[in-house]
């Protein structure tokens, strides 16, 4: 089993590597920077046990994975009715950077797209917490999710802030609507950095596997978050992890999974397996070509798909 799985990867990883379809995300320049042809999987069992093949230790930003993350956070520090008075659950079909706003209360429709996220991270930590240390609350509990120390990578986070005009204006409409209490242009710093994390393959896979293992890391054996947040954080990204592909992932692949414009992918089968991916080539929904090919293979070779 030790060889097989890896072999099995790397198998995988050559069949997918013939397309070169799909660019790094444009909008970010210091991602458009970067290599297009990195290639990595990674199985991580409930067990600790870390298979791979390719690139699986190769960092690069953790984009709108952090989202589920940071969503476990805030469940865990302000309670489900705080966090869901102000983020709802229901799919908006939409692109990620969709305004997406209810009509009468201003309420995000869910916690993956921008609005629901940046709001999300407005709510880690206690309500007072200052912007500079919540982004810490947020890098230690992505930290504790992966189990080891994580940092912000400064040159891909100032690049974004850049060119962070949709998201300020996601975040100025949630001022308005009271939903966000704070300057939105320190909400959005925080959500920026929150996204500029520096993640490995592997990382996502533990991460990946801490979600399936019901919050206990399988390398550090710690409860990062408790049962009922983990399971609330698993509907999520089964409903809405993949945006407006959700509809087409939940039938073909069937896992809950999120993706990242910097090209990494995860999928958490509960009770079973942690998986990632990582390339950084899109599809025009701003998932990874080859990520998602690898996990429809992954589903139907191994029976996987539960939803
Ligand atoms: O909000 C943004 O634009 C990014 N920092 C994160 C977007 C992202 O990863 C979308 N997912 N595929």
């Amino acid at each position: 089993m030790r060889s097989l799985i890896p072999d099995y990867l790397a198998e995988a990883l050559a069949d997918v590597e013939a397309d070169v379809s799909g660019e790094p995300a444009g909008y970010i320049p210091e991602l458009a920077a970067a290599d297009p042809d990195r290639l990595g999987a990674v199985f991580a069992t409930l067990d600790g046990t870390i298979y791979g093949a390719g690139d699986i230790d190769t960092e690069f930003t953790i984009q709108s994975i952090s989202k589920p993350f940071a969503y476990a956070l805030a469940l865990a520090d302000r309670g489900f009715d705080a966090v869901l008075a102000k983020v709802g659950v229901e799919p908006s079909g939409e692109a990620f950077n969709e305004i997406s706003l209810e009509d009468e209360t201003g309420r995000p429709r869910n916690p993956m797209i921008n609005a629901g996220a940046i709001t999300t991270h407005s709510l880690v930590g206690s309500p007072d917490l200052d912007p500079a240390r919540r982004v810490t609350r947020v890098v230690e509990g992505l930290s504790a999710f992966a189990g080891r120390p994580l940092s912000v990578d400064e040159a891909v986070c100032a690049s974004e802030m850049e060119e962070a005009w949709r998201n300020l204006a996601i975040a100025n409409m949630l001022r308005s609507h009271r939903i966000l209490t704070e300057d939105p242009r320190a909400v959005v710093d925080g959500y920026v950095r929150q996204c500029s994390v520096l993640v490995t393959a592997r990382d996502l896979g533990i991460m990946a596997a801490t979600l399936a293992n019901r919050g206990v890391n399988p390398l550090s054996g710690e409860q990062v978050v408790a049962e009922p947040v983990v399971r609330q954080v698993l509907s999520v990204m089964a409903t809405c992890g993949m945006y407006d592909a959700a509809g087409d992932w939940a039938t073909q692949v069937g896992i809950p999974a999120k993706s990242g414009v910097a090209g990494g992918l995860i999928g958490a089968l509960p009770g079973q397996l942690g998986i990632a991916t990582f390339s950084p080539r899109l599809d025009v929904h701003g998932n990874s070509v080859r990520g998602v090919s690898l996990f429809e293979r992954f589903s139907s070779d191994a029976g996987m798909h539960v939803m």
